[in-house]
């Protein structure tokens, strides 16, 4: 399973990489905006930072919500680096845009998917990744991990290359049920990751041995 790390937070994303099990960062407009980067300017740049801080893919959003804009937009985040992967919203002139990119060798990340219809769609347009929002579901009373096991059937079904991006994690125990039911990457806070780290006996079984050894030193 790959790691993406989901914040535009530089300090974030370093501790992540440092851990060593960093495989991406996926961003939004809102993940820039909570980080104070605004500005079309300023936002290409963070991207770059960003790429040069990290070995894996980064998810840059166009903005446009027009074929064209959305080309024009994906074009010039592609060219800022090769580490870079053009999201793209899943509206109608979103699959225009992922076929687009698709066919030009461009890779790319369809975002806001919400049912397994619109990832099914996206798969067949060619995106590199498909984006379901787990929590956002969660939070409306709906069952984010049960869309990412439909996802999977359809994709295993028809053997679809699409990877399944789980987003909008939460907490660990997401990040452990998106393993569990086959996503192929996941995006979310440090504080999920870190989530899988702690555990009490871990910290008492450590004390205890220390102790020990030091008893005969
Ligand atoms: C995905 O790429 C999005 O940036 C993200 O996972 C959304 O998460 P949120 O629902 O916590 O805002």
């Amino acid at each position: 399973m790959k790691f993406f790390i989901d914040t535009a937070n530089i300090d974030q994303i370093r501790d992540a990489q440092e851990l060593g099990i960093l495989d991406g960062v996926t961003t939004n407009p809102s993940l820039m905006a909570k980080e104070g980067i605004t500005g079309k300017n300023n936002i290409l740049k963070h991207y770059v930072d960003i790429c040069n801080i990290v070995d894996g893919d980064v998810s840059a959003e166009v903005i446009a919500t027009d074929l064209a804009g959305m080309i024009r937009e994906g074009e010039a985040l592609a060219d800022l680096h090769e580490q870079i992967v053009v999201k793209v919203p899943m509206i109608r002139d979103g699959v225009k845009a992922l076929k687009y990119f698709a066919d030009k060798g461009i890779r790319t990340n369809c975002t806001l998917v919400f049912s397994p219809g619109q990832a099914l769609l996206a798969a067949k347009a060619g995106a590199t990744y498909v984006s379901p929002f787990i929590g956002r579901l969660d939070d409306v009373s709906s069952d984010g991990i049960h869309l990412i096991s439909e996802i999977r059937l359809i994709y295993d079904n028809y053997g679809y290359e699409t990877e399944i991006l789980a987003a909008s994690i939460r907490h660990a125990m997401h990040i452990i049920d998106c393993a569990k039911v086959g996503a192929d990457v996941m995006t979310g806070p440090l504080s999920a990751i870190e989530g899988l780290l702690k555990h009490p006996l871990t910290d008492i079984g450590l004390e205890k041995f220390l102790a020990d050894y030091n008893k005969g030193n």
